[in-house]
């Protein structure tokens, strides 16, 4: 896998954070390239500690990797450092030097639009940092005294990177479902969500891409307005163990099963090679902490084969609990 895109299958939260966690430690990454902005939160499982990354790169947990922020990004400086403290990075994380500044205005500005609140946005601004991208008005990294240290021109990095062999993967933020054109229109983010444009984000061309590993969920969740087939109660969701609040915002997230015809239309739209499925354990109990797919119950077994069949993918990584190593790895 010399370079991989990963992209959520549904609404986000599909649980890429855990992938791209066992994947730096498992394959040794080189480079961990993020997308997108700060209205995404990654949540990393390791030793038993938490962490909800908004800016900082989810393989930041092997300490070999480099870890870079795409020049299609938008960076929330606060929110960048007080990450590379909290993940003690410093020396190894890099900002595309072009990459765009979402500032506190754009959040004010968010929050203030009766439109943006009825489309339910997590109001960190993305969208309005977005617009002025557009109008040619917004800072750029290379412009703030404070990101001085960690600018760097990673577009030619990764390319010069993907030359030399090296293992470079590109973390897709949110899902699918979410993207500006091929989402749940208006009820979409600011961007493009598909792998092309996680790829385009981080300039890296579509041939040079060897990998998209598709992340599905076990159930579907969405947080924020707009449709969801097949949607449960937050009863009904309780009941079932699937009720979940988002890590970034703390909102309810609304659920609904797994949806076979879904899953098939965004392994083919972005073109999946690859699929994971996590939280097989929120479906499936006995599944906890397995890391063998023998060890599996045969109703997930099941399951996982219909994924296969259904959406005409191989599922490689399945997750069976939240630490980065609760997984099962089907590849060769
Ligand atoms: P915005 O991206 O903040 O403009 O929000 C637009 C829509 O995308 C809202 O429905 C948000 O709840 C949703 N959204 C944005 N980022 C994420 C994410 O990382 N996970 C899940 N939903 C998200
Ligand atoms: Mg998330």
């Amino acid at each position: 896998m010399p370079c991989t895109v990963i992209v959520g299958a549904f609404w986000g939260d599909e649980g890429k954070g855990k992938i791209i966690s066992y994947l730096a430690l498992k394959d040794n990454l080189d480079f961990c390239v993020r997308t997108g902005s700060v209205n995404a939160a990654h949540t990393v499982w390791i030793d038993g500690k938490k962490y909800a990354l908004h800016m900082v790169p989810a393989a930041f947990l092997n300490p070999k990797c480099r870890l870079m922020i795409a020049a299609g990004a938008n960076v929330h400086v606060a929110k960048f450092l007080e990450e590379v403290e909290l993940t003690k990075t410093h020396s190894r994380v890099v900002i595309d030097r072009n990459a765009s500044i979402i500032e506190d205005k754009h959040s004010a500005q968010d929050k203030a639009s009766a439109h943006l609140k009825g489309i339910g946005t997590t109001g960190w601004g993305v969208g309005p940092a977005i617009e002025e991208r557009v109008r040619r008005t917004a800072k750029l990294a290379r412009d703030i005294p404070e990101l001085k240290p960690y600018i760097a021109d990673t577009v030619t990095e990764i390319n010069e990177g993907i030359d030399a062999g090296k293992k470079v993967l590109l973390e897709g933020t949110q899902g699918f479902m979410l993207s500006l054109y091929f989402g749940t229109y208006p009820y979409v983010t600011g961007r493009d969500t598909s792998a092309s444009a996680i790829a385009s984000e981080a300039g890296v061309g579509p041939t040079r891409v060897d990998d998209v590993l598709i992340v599905y969920k076990s159930f579907v969740t969405r947080v924020g307005a707009g449709p969801l087939p097949g949607e449960l109660t937050k009863e009904e969701a309780q009941k079932r163990g699937w009720f979940e609040t988002a890590a970034g915002t703390g909102r309810d997230r609304r659920s609904a099963p797994f949806d076979f015809e879904l899953a098939r239309n965004t392994a083919k739209i972005n073109g999946a090679t690859q699929a994971a499925v996590t939280k097989l354990d929120s479906i499936f109990p006995a599944c906890q902490g397995k890391r063998s797919f023998g060890d599996l119950p045969s109703e997930a077994k099941a399951f996982i084969k219909e994924i296969e069949n259904r959406a005409s993918v191989p599922v490689t990584l399945i997750g069976t609990g939240p630490e980065a190593l609760d997984i099962v790895d089907r590849r060769k």
